[in-house]
């Protein structure tokens, strides 16, 4: 069995700036030697010789196989030397970790997607599957809400044009505040949510953000009829091994890493009250 504490080399293929505010970069890495596959909502840690490791949910699609992309927001020492790595260099990865988002389970199922900021990057992973040729049939409606403060710093702009276009999804984009040029919806996620009114009907609803959205968007599907076990989101905690052994992500009876980062909102009920 390979050594889950030895990351595999992977080389930068692509790196470019996200967002307007140049604070979150889009790296995309091309396996070598050896590879692996993942499913979506999974995260890797990434490491930079000399900087360190950190945890990050993979943004590419479980289809795409020549490599794998990460939105990475610059925080600390390892987003920082990620953020200034070059073309051709070389970083390690170890992965794929953790849990991922009940995709077989919401199989006949609607999906409604529902997201903030730059946390949007394993639900990108999620649709991007979901609308493969390969899985589409597998699932009834897909509805995306994602809001971010300004349109400047929405993700995957080209992407969520392209879904824009397509008829088997619908899209409802949002900024906090109106500006000039913007003609989609203007509002917080919750309240876009509650005009929105996904049916809860056979329905599950994924949920990824800042606290605060996801805090206030809570209510709102409670409100609209979905049961707390098929609301479903992805935690970020702080991590150190990433495989259940250091202790450094646990939460109640959980290690977020191992458990997680996917969780229903019945099991998170029962965490402490921090999360
Ligand atoms: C499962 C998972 C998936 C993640 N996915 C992404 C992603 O797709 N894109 C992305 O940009 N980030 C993601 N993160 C967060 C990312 O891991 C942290 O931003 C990163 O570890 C910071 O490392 P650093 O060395 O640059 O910062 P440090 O120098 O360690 O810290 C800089 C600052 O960031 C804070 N910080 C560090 N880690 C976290 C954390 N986990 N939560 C809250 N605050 C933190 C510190 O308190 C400090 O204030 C994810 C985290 C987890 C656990
Ligand atoms: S990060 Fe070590 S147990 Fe979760």
């Amino acid at each position: 069995m390979k050594n889950t504490y030895i990351p595999i080399t992977m080389e930068v293929e692509k790196n470019y700036f996200e967002t307007s505010d140049r604070m979150i970069k889009t790296l995309r890495l091309k396996f070598l030697d050896e590879r692996f596959d993942f499913e979506p909502g999974q995260f890797c840690e990434f490491s930079i010789l000399g900087k360190g490791e950190a945890p990050f949910g993979i943004a590419s699609s479980p289809f795409d196989k020549a490599g794998l992309e990460f939105s990475i927001n610059r925080a600390g020492v390892v987003t920082k030397a990620i953020h200034e790595l070059r073309i051709g260099e070389k970083v390690g990865i170890r992965g794929p970790l953790g849990n991922y988002y009940p995709v077989k389970e919401m199989e006949g199922y609607n999906v409604v997607v529902i997201g903030g900021g730059f946390a949007f990057t394993t639900l990108r992973s999620l649709i991007e599957y979901m609308l493969n040729p390969e899985r589409r049939g597998k699932y009834k409606s897909i509805k995306v809400i994602y809001g971010a403060r300004n349109p400047g710093l929405l993700l995957y702009k080209d992407l969520l044009e392209n879904w824009e276009k397509r008829d088997d999804i619908g899209t409802y984009f949002t900024i906090d505040t109106k500006v000039e040029g913007w003609n989609k919806m203007v509002g917080f996620v919750p309240t876009i949510t509650e005009e929105v009114a996904p049916s809860p009907e056979n329905c599950y609803a994924i949920v990824c953000g800042p606290p605060i959205m996801i805090k206030f968007t809570l209510p709102v599907l409670l409100k609209l009829g979905f049961p707390k076990d098929k609301i479903v989101t992805s935690l970020e905690r702080r991590m150190k091994c990433g495989i259940g052994k250091c202790g450094r992500c646990n939460l109640g009876e959980f290690y977020v890493c191992n458990d997680g980062p996917v969780f229903n909102f019945e099991q998170l009920e029962k965490l402490p009250k921090e999360v």
